[in-house]
């Protein structure tokens, strides 16, 4: 037998596991199970930033504006993606910046968490933290994201959907998926 099939797993943990997609669709949520799931750390991209700025995302929106957010988002993300391997919830627009996303490409596997957008409406009403949706009609308003975000979402190392049934569903649909990428692309094993 060749030495070979004996050395094929030792690459293994190299890379972040980032979630992305649309707000409400249980990045964070499943983020947490799925790192439980596979005994390593989960850091939440929204947190880390809210953490950096001393201010909620609400807050930055408010008083620093989106632009701000989002060149905080890119340097968080830049931190995170270079540090060691997490299972990493990005919030929703972090990837339509080319420098998270060519970081990303080359330092995770990237999952994108797809659900139909009336179950994303559903989650989105629970809570009021989210200053994109503050005022405006929801449904409408993440349909004009889908429109934008969807073809660069599409570009994740994996898609998985995640609409029906409970979260530990879910989270098993990720792991196989995740799986059958390590064992397709060893070279960019997480
Ligand atoms: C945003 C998503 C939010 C947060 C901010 C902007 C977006 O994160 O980063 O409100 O542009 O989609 P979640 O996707 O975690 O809700």
């Amino acid at each position: 037998m060749s030495d070979a099939v004996f050395a094929a797993p030792s690459r293994a943990g190299s890379r972040t596991i980032a979630l992305i997609g649309l707000m409400g669709v249980g990045k964070s949520t499943l983020g947490r199970r799925l790192a439980a799931r596979l005994g390593r750390p989960f850091v939440d991209g929204d947190q880390e930033i809210e953490r950096a700025a001393g201010r909620s995302v609400s807050e930055i929106f408010a008083e620093l504006g989106e632009a701000e957010f989002r060149a905080g988002e890119a340097r968080v993300m830049r931190r995170l993606l270079t540090g060691p391997p997490v299972v990493l919830a990005t919030g929703g627009g972090a990837v339509l910046n080319p420098d998270t996303r060519r970081l990303m490409k080359s330092h995770a596997v990237s999952v994108w968490l797809r659900a139909e957008l009336p179950v994303i409406v559903e989650r989105v009403a629970r809570r009021d933290t989210r200053p994109l949706l503050r005022g405006k009609d929801p449904l409408a308003t993440l349909t004009a994201l889908a429109q934008a975000r969807y073809p660069v979402y599409a570009e994740a190392d994996l898609v998985v959907d995640v609409g029906a049934g409970a979260h530990g569903q879910a989270v098993g649909r990720v792991i196989k998926a995740l799986e059958a990428h390590r064992l397709a692309h060893p070279e960019k094993s997480w």
